[in-house]
């Protein structure tokens, strides 16, 4: 059963308080999932969430109450971090390419005596800025700044061409070459300590030998990087690190399934770093660190949105996935479509990727004289503004509710304003039923006269 009716009750109890959309967060589930990926990654395993899943204050403060550290990819998500009570030891900076402003707000933490856990250096470019930057600054071996080289492990991880960033092709990390120039670079700077290597093999990863293999480079690029003599005795004995990235696919179904699918993740990390100290490989990192995001927050939130209109109208869903609930078909013949008041600018991830998210009816008693399989659109002005085609009640009529599951990774966190939209409210279900309001709906510029002059 994707939504117990718990989530239902208290969907239709928010939607009838507040505007749709909205989106509701339900705090079980989203401690239940932290918990069954800390527990596949126990101690001394470092854990960060990433925060570019979902930044939500409440959502990191609930995290971070958990033991959870935070993965930022810019200042605000920074501040984000710590407006949520992340301590800077406790936060990491990476991110495709940063800006001189980025890498001085890291070297001041530094210099304040506040340094971030680390900062993740994903080019030689970036390396010599930050070099630069670092000495400008006065930045010395006092106060160091830890630094992560991103590696491109250079693998095909089976995903979404849009989530495979460790495809060799992309534009993420540093091959073994660029990796030991940047690490080069930065070593001239006194202030900048080289602890290790980062990486991110993609996202919605399911091949355990495609992990491996991005785990085996990343081992092999730390022990390369320990050879050249660019980590330190500390490093080497005690703070060298592999931090091998989130990616860890979202699962809908019970929070035992996210569990052995984190410890399988974890087994395949075990086996890798056993292999490389079986076969006598100078150097493994003694600190491993994990930076998931989707597979923490995913299934927590539902997007709540209102039936705008129905009509019969054929269509066929090439590539969607048709119901019940998730089975795949490779093209959907719809009777009708269904357009909601939820589209691309509150979950992007259908026009993005593809991805298919299931939509379910949440009226009472709606399903009594059965479903018909329905193209699901959103209310902006594109076409791509398309959720797929899902089995709903044949009665469904304007204004009545339904729910677009697994919407808590990447679908808040990348809404964005087009067509005039407002920003939706935000809502938690707390464990005693009640419901906690987190953000108010925003101010919409839908339905302003244009200014005469
Ligand atoms: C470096 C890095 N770490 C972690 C993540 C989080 O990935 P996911 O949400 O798939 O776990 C990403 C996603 O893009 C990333 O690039």
């Amino acid at each position: 059963m994707l939504l117990d009716q718990r989530i239902a009750e208290a969907a239709v109890r928010a939607a009838s308080a507040h505007e749709t959309p909205l989106f509701l967060t339900d705090a079980a589930a989203l401690e239940a999932n932290a918990d069954a990926v800390a527990a596949a990654f126990p101690d001394p395993w470092l854990r960060a969430y990433s925060l570019k899943a979902d930044p939500e204050p409440s959502l990191v403060r609930r995290l971070a109450a958990r033991g959870w550290a935070a993965n930022c990819v810019s200042l605000g998500e920074i501040a984000a971090a710590r407006d949520a009570g992340v301590p800077a030891s406790q936060t990491t900076l990476e991110g495709i390419g940063k800006s001189g402003a980025e890498l001085d707000a890291a070297i001041a933490a530094s210099l304040a005596g506040t340094p971030l856990r680390w900062i993740a250096v994903e080019s030689l470019d970036e390396a010599r800025d930050l070099g630069d930057r670092a000495t400008a600054a006065g930045l010395t071996a006092q106060r160091p700044l830890r630094v992560l080289l991103r590696l491109n492990p250079g693998i095909e991880p089976g995903t979404h061409a849009g989530l495979a960033v460790g495809r060799a092709s992309s534009k993420f990390g540093m091959d073994r070459i660029e990796l030991a120039a940047a690490a080069k670079a930065l070593s001239a700077a006194p202030g900048l300590r080289i602890i290790g290597v980062h990486l991110h093999a993609g996202s919605q990863l399911r091949d355990q030998v495609a992990w491996r293999a991005a785990v085996d480079a990343a081992l092999d690029a730390y022990a390369e990087l320990a050879a050249s003599g660019a980590l330190d005795d500390a490093a080497l004995k005690s703070d060298g690190t592999l931090c091998v990235g989130g990616g860890l696919p979202v699962d809908l179904g019970t929070v035992e399934d996210l569990r052995a699918i984190a410890t399988e993740f974890a087994a395949t990390c075990d086996a890798a770093w056993a292999a490389h100290a079986n076969k006598g490989v100078a150097a493994t990192p003694p600190v491993r660190a994990v930076e998931p995001g989707r597979a923490l927050v995913a299934s927590a939130t539902i997007l709540l949105a209102r039936v705008l209109h129905v009509r019969a109208r054929h269509e066929a869903v090439i590539g969607g996935l048709a119901g019940p609930h998730g089975s795949p078909k490779s093209a959907a013949e719809c009777e009708r479509q269904v357009i909601i008041d939820a589209g691309m600018t509150e979950i992007a991830r259908p026009a993005l990727y593809a991805a298919w998210h299931p939509v379910v009816a949440l009226n009472s008693g709606a399903a009594a004289d059965g479903e018909t399989l329905s193209a699901v659109h959103g209310p902006i002005c594109e076409s791509t503004d398309a959720l797929g085609a899902h089995l709903l009640p044949r009665s469904m009529a304007r204004g009545d509710l339904v729910g677009i599951l697994g919407a808590g990774a990447y679908a808040d966190a990348m809404r964005s304003p087009y067509n005039g939209r407002p920003t939706p409210a935000r809502l938690t279900l707390e464990r005693d039923g009640s419901l906690t309001l987190d953000r108010q709906r925003g101010a919409s510029t839908e339905g302003s006269p244009p200014t005469r002059r």
